[in-house]
């Protein structure tokens, strides 16, 4: 999501709630497993975005970023330098050797699920596109063994930080994790960066989208006049990684596991 001002509640999920989430998260993790398989050169990002819809429909549930701000689009597709956002169009063509981040939310009886993975169609990666990965995936399960009850915000986003900028990559600062539930988007901010031991005190019964977006250069950002596909300003690649996690008084529970 979006950073923007303005501090409200951190709202806590009952166990019942919890088991909603799982539910549709469970879901996008279903339906994400299954794109990875189209991820060949050729197919186009708006026919991914076809399938997410169909498969979203056949499960009862609904797209959740579909008119979300006016988003035009069930997934979001983001190729390359692309970072998030990325609007599905039968003009883009996946070829051999792109990166591409596939970002997926739905709802489900009334909550929420998000996450997204990103991935190298076909064999013929560059070694830095798989670095870039690896590391971005890597730097989400950092974060997440950070979310655990009694430990803080700024737990989550410092040992993603740390991670990131330690293998010399830069971490995206416009664009944070959030807390997820009835809404798409609840409070906290879940920041990609920030120092250990700040922020909200984490309690079992928070439920939070984990989402570094790590670019191979700066980490400065622009919005392309479709007003929402972000791309790095230096053309550097860029990936994106996200799990919807629910913190208890052990590990927290990755609600959207099983398209990793
Ligand atoms: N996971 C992204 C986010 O939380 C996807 C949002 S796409 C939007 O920001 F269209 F809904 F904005
Ligand atoms: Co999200």
């Amino acid at each position: 999501m979006k950073k923007k001002k303005g501090p409200r509640r951190i709202i806590l999920k009952a166990p019942w709630e919890i088991e909603k989430l799982r539910a549709a998260n469970q879901i996008v993790a279903e339906i994400l497993a299954g794109l990875r398989q189209h991820l060949t050169s050729g197919i186009t990002t708006a026919e991914i975005d076809r399938i997410a819809s169909e498969e979203i429909e056949k499960r009862g549930a609904k797209p959740a970023f579909k008119g979300y701000h006016g988003y035009p689009a069930t997934t979001c597709i983001s190729v390359n330098h692309e970072i998030v956002h990325g609007i599905p169009s039968d003009k883009r063509v996946l070829a051999q050797g792109d990166l591409v981040s596939i970002d997926l939310g739905v709802i489900l009886d009334g909550y929420f699920g998000d996450a997204a993975f990103s991935q190298i169609v076909g064999q013929s990666g560059s070694d830095l596109a798989k670095r870039l990965l690896s590391v971005t995936k890597e730097s989400l399960y950092r974060g997440i063994a950070q979310a655990r009850a009694k430990r803080r915000l700024g737990d989550i986003s410092s040992a993603i930080q740390r991670y990131v900028e330690s293998q010399g990559f830069s971490v995206v600062r416009k664009f944070v994790g959030h807390g997820i539930g009835t809404q798409l988007h609840e409070p906290p901010e879940v920041p990609n960066f920030g120092a250990k031991g700040t922020g909200p005190i984490l309690k079992p019964g928070m439920v939070l989208a984990i989402e570094p977006m790590v670019t191979a250069g700066s980490y400065d950002i622009r919005v392309l006049d479709d007003g929402w596909t972000a791309v790095t300003m230096d053309g550097s690649l860029a990936a994106h990684f996200e799990h919807t996690v629910a913190i208890t008084d052990k590990k927290a529970e990755i609600l959207s596991d099983g398209f990793m």
